[in-house]
């Protein structure tokens, strides 16, 4: 078999097994020829062949695009409602409960939070670790606990540049993941029994920080595809005496949403207006599939009232537990909470980022990342549309590894995973994300593992599963 006829058939089973849908385009003959590592005219020729087995069919001055056979998409859901007032949270132990229940390695792992383990370079990591601790100067295991490391401030500093915000090194706090930034971040701002402007649905560990910290939730609505309800916010802010606001602009956890630059330019006025500080979560920054990646509503910032949230767990490295938080007119507040309870995050793991960034490749593994998820995203959206019913919603997010379903009304989401893990298969059910436990008939499928015949057969089940409530 030629080279281009073996191109051929790895495309044509991409299309076969719905990691490509219908109407999608497919990469373009240089980025083909560039991420395959075969020539222009190779591709050209698989391209040609493809054309004439009817798969793919190019459209003028836009490239080649996979013809409509695949089934009929399913629909998105709306945007959620609103929910009451103010609410003390109290999750945590369905949340407790449930990711507990998400742990045996031998699940399909849908209702994981992190994509697989294999998606990250941690061979290439070791060696930065290896190659940093060696050098390391004698006085840095000490120096650097407090201050961070400066390289790895420097590199985060840099990539803030690359993208449109101007930062001063001193905002800059390094902390234990971007878990601990956000709990540093909501201290700073605020005092037990104060009210927090979330989202609805919302990341549940911040619901637990949220709790833990004994403050009162404003659920905010979110649309899938837009983020927050800013009008809801408004009136909230004017009505309340809110605190601080905790959102996620970019690709919102469990909802995918990403607002649009304008949205942003509202969000930031308003806030500046109200003089409320915003806690913007951007971990899942780096995952855009979009051309241009989005801007974070920081980029705005005129008057340090943002707190930016970021870190390396999702994108690089899983368990070094750094992250960041570029803080603002509050980073002197956070970098001494940090003092008061972890000091620092570890030296070495510091370290080996900052090497990493410097010499391993970032942007290249990102962009291969990206495209892993993106197929992979498809291949879940192909397979909820062969399985699950016609009525069911599904987000469409601009990056990422989760999609957010909305069941039929009867489908009760803690009861689907009870039966799901029964069967070896793993989900996150819509109440864990929500102060008030709504979102009964909802919930978030991870697509960041490989697509195999067992994800597949996983995906018919849970349909059947779907279909008896
Ligand atoms: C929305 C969101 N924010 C924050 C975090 C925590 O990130 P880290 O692992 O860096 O603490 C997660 C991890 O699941 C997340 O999904």
């Amino acid at each position: 078999m030629k080279r281009y006829e073996r191109f051929a058939d790895e495309i044509a089973e991409l299309i076969r097994s719905g990691v490509l849908k219908g109407g999608e385009r497919i990469p373009s003959v240089r980025h083909a020829s560039r991420t395959y590592g075969v020539s222009p005219s190779t591709v050209f020729q698989a391209y040609y062949l493809l054309e004439d087995r009817g798969l793919i069919q190019a459209r003028a001055r836009s490239g080649y695009f996979v013809r409509e056979h695949a089934k009929r998409p399913l629909n998105e859901p709306d945007i959620s409602a609103r929910a009451g007032e103010t609410t003390e949270v109290g999750v945590s132990e369905l949340v407790f409960s449930v990711l507990a229940s998400l742990r045996d390695p031998q699940t399909v792992p849908f209702g994981s939070a992190f994509p697989s383990p294999g998606l990250f370079p941690l061979p290439r990591l070791a060696r930065s670790m290896a190659h940093a601790v060696r050098d390391m100067p004698a006085g840095a295991v000490i120096a650097e606990m407090t201050a961070g490391n400066p390289d790895l401030r420097r590199q985060i500093a840099l990539r803030y540049m690359v993208s449109g915000v101007m930062l001063p090194l001193e905002e800059l706090v390094i902390t234990n993941g971007a878990m601990e930034a956000l709990n540093l971040c909501l201290q700073a701002v605020t005092e037990p029994g104060d009210l927090v402007a979330i989202e609805a649905p919302a990341f549940y560990a911040t619901l637990q920080v949220l709790e833990r910290l004994k403050l009162k939730a404003v659920e905010i609505p979110v649309h899938p595809r837009e983020g927050i309800d800013l009008d809801v916010l408004a009136d909230s802010l004017r009505r309340l005496p809110i605190k601080a606001c905790w959102f996620m602009s970019s690709l919102q956890n469990p909802l995918g949403a990403s607002m649009g630059e304008a949205k942003k330019d509202a969000l930031y006025a308003l806030i500046e207006q109200h003089q409320v500080p915003l806690i913007e979560d951007d971990v899942y920054a780096e995952l855009y599939f979009t051309r241009e990646p989005p801007k974070p509503v920081k980029s705005r910032d005129r008057q340090g009232l943002v707190m930016h949230c970021g870190s390396f767990s999702k994108s690089l490295a899983p368990g070094y537990r750094v992250g960041w938080v570029a803080a603002g007119r509050f980073a002197e507040q956070v970098s001494r909470l940090k003092l008061m309870t972890t000091i620092s995050p570890s030296v070495p793991a510091q370290a080996a980022i900052a090497d990493y960034l410097q010499h391993g490749g970032y942007d290249r593994h990102l962009r291969k990342l990206r495209h892993t998820l993106e197929m992979q995203q498809g291949a879940m959206l192909a397979s909820a549309a062969r399985h699950f019913p016609a009525s069911t919603r599904v987000t469409r997010p601009g990056g990422g590894y989760f999609l957010w379903f909305e069941f039929p009304e009867p489908v009760d989401s803690l009861q689907l995973l009870h039966l799901a893990l029964a069967q070896g298969i793993s989900l996150a059910p819509g109440p864990i994300f929500s102060a008030t436990q709504r979102f009964r008939n909802c919930a978030r499928l991870n697509h960041g593992h490989a697509w195999d015949q067992r994800s597949e057969n996983a995906m018919a089940l849970l349909g059947r599963m779907i279909k008896s409530f």
